[in-house]
């Protein structure tokens, strides 16, 4: 059976305090409220990663993230965050791939499959994203574009490495912008990813791979897109900022 995800994407926002603050009022209503099997995964800056672990504690179904990492082991590399480093402080997930990477960052996906490698080996589990432009889904051609960025960044792993892999479809034109994919158009790549993985990993892999679905996901669409049979949950961005919101999307299963 796979995983029902809700992975928050605090990007670059917070301070400490206010991630303090989140994170314990997203503790409490689901510790309160939250008996469905969906679980949460918080994924904020990288110094409020202890203190936010620190506050998760053994609570249920709750766990802690990166939004990146390194695509190096170890050494000089100023300014870089390992995998090992990351899951020496009990980090369980990390976010590779964000088209935000992809694009101001200019990472390759040659570069972040040598990270999703090293976050594997580490044992963290990657959150691998794709996703299309708006000029990419104008032109109609989303399907095989999308498909290329698994092949190129997941598709050299063997069977066992890559049935620890969650992935997820974030439409460029969705992040951000309040416009979300509808359902269908939700639902219609993310039945063409499992056929992708299933063509090269077999159906039993393809099945038990959580595919979730990222860009402008809220309490009032949640349902709707979650309903759908190969959407898994959601990597959610301004919406995680907020803790009635994201934990209402938590519940929306
Ligand atoms: O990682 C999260 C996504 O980029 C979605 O962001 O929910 O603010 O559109 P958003």
């Amino acid at each position: 059976m796979r995983k029902k995800i809700v992975a928050g994407n605090w990007k670059m926002n917070m301070t400490f305090e206010e991630g303090q603050t989140l994170t314990s009022e997203i503790l409490n209503m689901m510790k309160d409220e939250h008996s469905g099997d969906a679980i949460a995964v918080l994924n904020p800056p990288f110094p409020h990663i202890f203190p936010v672990k620190k506050l998760i504690g053994e609570a249920k179904g709750v766990f802690i993230g990166a939004q990146n990492c390194s695509d190096k082991e170890a050494g000089a590399f100023t300014g870089e965050v390992s995998t090992k480093i990351l899951a020496s402080f009990g980090v369980q997930y990390v976010i590779i791939g964000h088209s935000e990477r992809r694009e101001y960052f200019k990472e390759s996906n040659e570069l972040l499959a040598a990270k999703v490698k090293l976050a594997l080996a580490n044992g963290l589990t990657p959150i691998f994203c794709c996703g299309e432009s708006l000029e990419i889904r104008t032109a109609g051609t989303h399907e095989p574009n999308v498909k290329f960025q698994l092949t190129e960044g997941l598709f050299d792993l063997s069977p066992e490495d890559f049935s620890k892999i969650v992935i997820a479809y974030e439409p460029i034109w969705a992040i951000g912008t309040g416009k979300t994919a509808s359902s269908e158009e939700a639902q219609d790549m993310h039945a063409a990813l499992r056929r992708h993985v299933a063509s090269k990993y077999g159906k039993d892999i393809a099945e038990n791979t959580s595919i979730l679905y990222g860009g402008s996901c809220n309490p009032k669409n949640a349902q709707e897109l979650f309903a759908k049979p190969d959407v898994d949950g959601g990597l959610i961005g301004g919406a995680s900022l907020k803790s009635r919101d994201f934990v209402d999307i938590i519940k929306s299963f």
